[in-house]
């Protein structure tokens, strides 16, 4: 089970976010929602009573996302669940899938820094020509508001930390280019057509389900697989770069926030959606290793190895997230380590458990 709250109290913000949906059903599009960031909105929504529409084409996301969706909520609660199986780049699909929702949480896209400098087209396709389907197809069919994923990728080289919304640097990769364009399109729709929106500039999320394996990964699933299974861990330049690691359960309620935030506003405007700390890629993997060495012995003497710096990596991210909590009421309720610990037990199970059968 993925706690989402798990004793921290949440915000008055959400907690009346949360109190709201409770006593009224929405229906809900979310993109990508057999991906990472998709299948854990997908989940919370459905434990919320809502109705959810999931549009993906499985093209970085997975059916076993959705199946363990469906374990966790069980067979009465997944009622409420339909799959569009389908591509963003098809405006038909995303039509079909925007029909008579109430909000769109667009998560779908061609993630990562690297795959976007190995396949700028493919990126520039799916997440912006995507991007521009989906938004027009939540404008055609009269949706209040759409959520979607932007990327703190948009500060590109500005040297300023911590990272406030209105200051960009130049873009260090088509990746980020794209998650810049979808701020611009969402901005136009705004003002040519009065379509609400809101843009999360994630940072670096990591939790449950999201993806250890491929030449893609991100890190902290990257090495948490490699930790268990005695593998290298690779850490790209001297470990001292720095990133605001953000667990996924705050991502779930910035995403409900500024979906049902009522204050005029908050709305047509991106945020930081991060915790607003900054940990080293080494202090990440000595805490691995802390929170993992009693169950897995041979990482006592584990050393990472070193390797070049990646191309289009930035050295320092952190967000200043005052932005957000001002103006949408988010409170992140899972610093590093305790996300790091629920994430932990899910890979646990997923990973130790199938070595061993
Ligand atoms: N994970 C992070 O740290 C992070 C950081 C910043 C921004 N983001 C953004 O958040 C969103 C979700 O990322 P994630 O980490 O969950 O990635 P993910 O790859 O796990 O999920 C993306 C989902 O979109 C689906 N998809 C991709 N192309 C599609 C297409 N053409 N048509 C339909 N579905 C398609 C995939 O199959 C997958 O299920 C993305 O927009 C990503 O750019 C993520």
């Amino acid at each position: 089970m993925i706690a989402y709250e798990n004793g921290t109290p949440a915000s008055g913000a959400y907690q009346h976010v949360r109190e709201q949906l409770a006593q009224q059903q929405y229906r809900w599009v979310v993109t990508g929602a057999a991906g990472f960031i998709g299948s854990n909105l997908l989940q919370a929504l459905l434990e919320l009573g809502q109705r959810v529409v999931g549009l993906d084409n499985f093209l970085t996301g997975y059916r076993h996302n959705l199946e363990q969706v469906r374990e966790q909520v069980g067979p009465a609660i997944w009622r409420n669940f339909e799959l569009v199986e389908g591509d963003i780049r098809d405006a038909l699909a995303c039509r079909r899938a925007c029909e008579r929702a109430d909000v769109v949480l667009h998560q779908a896209a061609l993630g990562s820094v690297a795959r976007s400098l190995d396949d700028p087209l493919l990126t520039n396709d799916i997440n912006v020509g995507g991007f521009l389907n989906v938004l027009d197809a939540a404008r055609l069919a009269g949706v209040r508001r759409v959520v979607y994923a932007a990327s703190s990728a948009t500060y590109g080289d500005h040297p300023a930390l911590p990272k406030q919304e209105p200051h960009i640097g130049r873009a260090l990769s088509p990746y980020a280019v794209s998650k810049h364009v979808n701020e611009l399109y969402a901005a136009v729709y705004a003002r040519s057509y009065g379509q609400q929106s809101i843009g999360l500039r994630y940072f670096n999320v990591f939790g449950p389900r999201q993806d250890p394996c491929g030449a893609y990964a991100a890190v902290i699933p990257q090495w948490i697989a490699a930790m268990i299974a005695q593998r290298q861990v690779v850490i790209h330049g001297d470990g001292e770069s720095s990133r605001d690691f953000c667990y996924v359960a705050n991502v779930v309620q910035a995403n409900l926030l500024a979906a049902l935030g009522d204050q005029p506003a908050a709305a047509n405007q991106v945020y930081n959606v991060a915790l607003g700390a900054r940990t080293s890629l080494n202090e990440v993997y000595l805490l691995l290793q802390e929170l993992l060495v009693d169950r897995y012995g041979h990482l006592r003497d584990f050393q990472p190895v070193y390797a070049d710096f990646r191309p289009g990596d930035v050295r320092h991210s952190q967000a200043d997230i005052a932005k957000a909590c001002e103006l949408l009421g988010y409170a992140p309720t899972h610093d590093l380590r305790r996300g790091l610990r629920q994430a932990l037990r899910w890979y646990i199970e997923q990973l130790d458990h199938g070595r061993r059968a």
